[in-house]
């Protein structure tokens, strides 16, 4: 097999240089080469520097995450980052891209780094859980600071060159198209310059009164995962007088409790799911896409308006469509007081809240959507009006458009079939808010063309979503998941335990809120029949009583004026009522029958999901409840925990209860098996 790594000789200057696409991941074939390369170059005495530079789209992205768990070949990174430093030759990271995680350790333990200044640094451990664990916990305070390190290693968000510049990351800036020329120019400049810069032999000074800033700002980005925590102490460890060997022992010894952790093996997971999440089974991926160069979106209500803001924020137009003028412009005026809201933030500058603005058509008129290439419908969520609305379109818009319904629910082929082309037809399912929340299901009918549903999910990338195929059926993948949780969450109730419980127990798990608070967010009366004389369940006394969430402060709890919940009696009296009427006696429940009763009956779901087929790989089910739902993801989605539970678990558990079992799951626990 032929190296990754090769070596060109320039003069006095040895060029080492990384081809492993696609991200030049720092694996095993990478390591050798690299090690190869130094000693190449300290065998002869003509060399006087070193350079180290990428080929393809970027610099070494990070170690080979695929080799992780697995045994370690030789020689490991942080062995070629020492001999790195301990070069007697200046040895030039020459950066373009981003220079992650590893590659991130690698260009520290370089004694000099250029850069384009299009090219990212950064260190996204933390993001599977993990810490750098190749000396960058220490080098990095060491050359910028504590109060950068922190920021880079817990929060794990790359930074710009220039800002690497300023913290002494990077010692000069290349021109954007002449980087190899450039770093061989430096290279030859400091040949001669001793002694050799060593982050290393750097001091960092100690900053508690940062480091306690850090963590509290930072309090609720970081509840439940353990490799924050795990990266602050080693920056700590790196100003606290103990030697730089002492450190990199520290590092060591927290990168290996991490690794073996069940939560950088959720969070790698996430990282590889999220990937596999966008490749369509059967499909081959070269296929033709339909070009999308103008959107059409029916309704200029809260969805409608944040569907279009993904589009507007992409540089695609939009031409958006409301029955009333009135709606229209208040559809319209949210979307521009959302703009300008994130410019006062400083996320947006003026003139792109002015091109994306420019951008919005708002029309009454369905016509104007003759001309788009996509057409997504966010009206209300009815049958017949979906499939009037749809009738409409197919005599309106061009052929070749893929038309796109956004509900949550319904059957996509059935509204397909009120069309004359329902191979153009899919669903496109958007979480609220639109703009800000990153899953989008996309709805594969019976009769969907293999080009259109590529598109989409190519779209869907180009809007900056996480897209997951789910197949037709009530609610998908995301809230048919939800349905059983719901209906046991309420039995529950009934039996004795109370929303502040439940959702306490759901909280804990990692959840951002519980059943009951997310009820009372979206509005309890979400579905309701409106008629305040037919009480038939506790959520219908609730809107009766004019109980309809945050929104009314009151719903499951009462608020204040600040919208701080507090537990209700008038709730608890509703509730005591029903369950004497039931004739059911009160009992304690235990937090274990809660999980049991309402994350157990998700996984069981998610396999019936499976079986159907209605999902194309258990780690899609992952990633729609970790983007469309804020399942933890230092869990992994329902999916990866209910295998690091167990089957057997998890069987037992429904079992206990009463519940049919999905033969998936049962064969899981039979066989020891995982889903897949
Ligand atoms: N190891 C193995 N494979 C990797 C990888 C890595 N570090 N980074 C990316 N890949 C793979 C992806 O899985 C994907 O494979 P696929 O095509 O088969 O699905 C392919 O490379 C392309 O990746 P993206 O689709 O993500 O490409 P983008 O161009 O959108 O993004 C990127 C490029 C910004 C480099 C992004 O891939 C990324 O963020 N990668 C991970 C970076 C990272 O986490 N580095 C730290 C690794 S841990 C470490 O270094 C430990 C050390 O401290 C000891």
């Amino acid at each position: 097999m032929t190296s990754p790594i090769t070596t060109e000789r320039h003069g006095d200057v040895l060029v080492i240089i990384s081809n492993n696409p696609p991200v030049n991941a720092l694996g095993a074939a990478v390591r050798q080469g690299l090690e190869a390369g130094l000693k190449e170059a300290a065998a002869d005495e003509a060399i006087k520097a070193v350079v180290i530079r990428c080929d393809g789209k970027t610099f070494f992205a990070g170690a080979d995450i695929t080799e992780f768990g697995r045994p370690m070949q030789e020689p490991g990174l942080p062995t070629v980052i020492d001999m790195i430093e301990s070069s007697e030759k200046p040895v030039i990271a020459a950066i373009h891209g981003t220079a992650l995680g590893g590659g991130c350790e690698v260009t520290l333990g370089c004694h000099y780094r250029i850069a384009v200044p299009s090219a990212k640094i950064g260190t996204p451990e933390v993001k599977l859980g993990l810490l750098p664990g190749a000396g960058g916990t220490q080098r990095i305070p060491r050359v910028a600071g504590v109060a950068l390190a922190l920021e880079m290693t817990a929060k794990g968000d790359p930074i710009s060159a220039a800002r690497a510049m300023t913290a002494g990351l990077i010692d000069r800036l290349a021109g954007e198209n002449s980087l190899a020329a450039d770093a061989i120019a430096f290279a030859r400049e400091v040949a001669s310059v001793r002694p050799l810069p060593r982050a290393s032999e750097k001091t960092a000074e100690a900053d508690p009164e940062a480091v306690a800033a850090f963590k509290k700002e930072n309090a609720k980005r970081f509840r439940g995962f353990d490799a924050p925590a795990a990266n602050i102490a080693c920056v700590e460890k790196a100003t606290d007088g103990s030697t730089f060997a002492e450190g990199i022992a520290f590092e060591r010894q927290e990168f290996m409790k991490l690794m073996m952790g069940v939560q950088s093996a959720a969070q790698r997971h996430l990282f590889f799911a999220e990937r596999q999440a966008a490749k369509i089974d059967g499909i081959d991926p070269a296929i033709a896409l339909r070009p999308i160069k103008k959107v059409g979106v029916i309704g200029a209500g809260t969805m409608g308006g944040g569907i279009s803001m993904n589009f507007l924020s992409a540089g695609i137009p939009v031409t958006i469509v409301e029955m009333q003028q009135e709606a229209l412009d208040r559809g319209t005026g949210v979307i521009r007081k959302n703009y300008e809201a994130s410019a006062a933030k400083g996320r947006l500058k003026p003139e792109q809240v002015a091109l994306a603005m420019g951008a919005l058509t708002p029309t009454l008129n369905l016509e104007d959507l003759a001309d788009c290439d996509l057409v997504i419908e966010a009206v209300y969520e009815s049958m017949d009006v979906k499939k009037e609305l749809f009738g409409k379109l197919d005599k309106i818009v061009k052929q070749g458009a893929i038309l796109a319904s956004n509900t949550s629910y319904l059957n996509i082929d059935e509204i397909a079939a009120s069309t004359s082309r329902p191979q153009d037809v899919l669903g496109m399912h958007f979480f609220s808010p639109a703009n800000v929340m990153k899953l989008l299901e996309v709805v594969r009918g019976a009769k969907t063309a293999d080009d259109v549903l590529a598109t989409v999910m190519a779209l869907a990338k180009t809007i900056k979503k996480v897209a997951v195929v789910s197949g037709v059926c009530h609610g998908f993948i995301g809230n048919r998941m939800l349905m059983p949780r719901q209906v046991e969450a309420n039995k529950l109730l009934m039996e004795g335990a109370t929303p502040e419980q439940i959702d306490r127990v759901h909280v804990e798990f990692g959840m951002p809120m519980g059943p009951f608070q997310m009820s009372d967010l979206a509005g309890v009366d979400i579905g309701w029949h409106r008629d305040e004389t037919r009480i038939e369940s506790i959520r219908d006394a609730l809107c009766a009583e004019g109980r309809w969430g945050q929104k009314k402060s009151a719903g499951f709890y009462d608020y204040d004026e600040k919208r701080n919940p507090s537990p209700s009696p008038r709730v608890a009296e509703i509730i005591e009522d029903f369950r004497s009427r039931s004739n059911l006696p009160r009992r304690e429940i235990t937090d274990e029958e809660i999980i049991e009763r309402t994350l157990y009956t998700m996984v069981n779901e998610g396999a019936l999901i499976l079986e159907e087929k209605m999902a194309q790989r258990a780690s899609d089910i992952d990633v729609v409840w970790i983007y469309g739902y804020g399942w933890p993801v230092y869990r992994g989605g329902p999916m990866f925990w209910a295998d690091t539970e167990g089957a057997k678990k998890i069987v037992a558990g429904l079992e206990k209860h009463g519940f049919k079992v999905a033969e998936l799951l049962k064969s899981n626990a039979e066989s020891g098996g995982r889903f897949k």
